[in-house]
């Protein structure tokens, strides 16, 4: 009878968590000896349980550093196959908020591309990316915040600046800085954002999107394409 009860409530928090079913039950198991019987009891382990799935799977992310490659990676080939046409008649590029962005971007495919400046706050990004690419002429990497220089610092009229999965980043932690970024001198701008969240199974594509959309409005550009690719959207503007 209990192991059918706690296998129902693992199967509720598998669907709700990005965490499989047997992961959850040995969890309950595990907790459940210590606790004593009752609703009450019962209650409060369940709530003991997601709080700690929750925790686990923020830092475990976080640790990763690379999550947003990996999020994308099925889904890398429909990102680039989006903006393919701006990609290959650019020149120059900048990607703001960057992470570890360039490790995937194909810059064979783009030989036009002469200039990719890299702009992003993580130490770890900025380490790995120059130990991998200190070499290469055209990635310029700065390990700056935004607004730690004028963007005229890193170069003028760039021809796609690149804010992937960086909009609602920065308007949920830092939404002064929203200003700034919507300045950003570049021709045409390819913002995204996820559509799922980061511990939850929940879809967030409608709170990502009214964030972005409020963003282009202070651009005051026009959307002229517009994407959605796996667990991940976006518009050219
Ligand atoms: C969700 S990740 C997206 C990474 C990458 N654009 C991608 O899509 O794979 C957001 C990135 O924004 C960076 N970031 C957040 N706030 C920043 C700021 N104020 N200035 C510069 N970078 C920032 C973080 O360090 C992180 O690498």
């Amino acid at each position: 009878m209990l192991e059918e009860v706690l296998k129902q409530e693992a199967k509720k928090i598998a669907k709700k968590y990005k965490i499989g079913e047997n992961e959850v039950l040995e969890k309950l198991k595990a907790e459940g000896e210590n606790t004593k019987e009752g609703k009450k009891e019962f209650k409060k382990l369940l709530k003991k349980v997601k709080k700690n799935i929750y925790y686990e799977l923020r830092t475990y992310k976080r640790k990763e550093g690379h999550i947003s490659i990996l999020e994308r990676d099925p889904y890398l080939e429909k990102l680039l196959s989006n903006i393919d046409g701006e990609l290959k008649s650019a020149k120059s590029i900048i990607d703001v908020g960057g992470g570890m962005f360039p490790i995937t971007f194909p810059f064979e495919k783009y030989p036009n591309i002469n200039k990719y400046v890299w702009i992003d706050k993580d130490k770890t990004s900025y380490r790995k990316l120059k130990s991998k690419f200190g070499k290469m002429e055209k990635l310029v990497l700065f390990n700056h915040k935004v607004g730690e220089q004028p963007w005229s610092y890193y170069g003028e009229n760039f021809d796609v600046a690149l804010l992937l999965k960086f909009v609602p980043v920065i308007s949920r932690q830092e939404k002064h800085l929203l200003k700034i970024v919507s300045e950003i001198p570049a021709k045409q701008i390819v913002i995204t954002g996820n559509k799922e969240a980061l511990t939850k199974r929940a879809d967030i594509k409608y709170r990502e999107d009214k964030i972005i959309r409020n963003f282009i409005a202070k651009t005051g550009r026009k959307i002229t394409k517009s994407f959605d690719i796996g667990n991940e959207f976006g518009y050219v503007i």
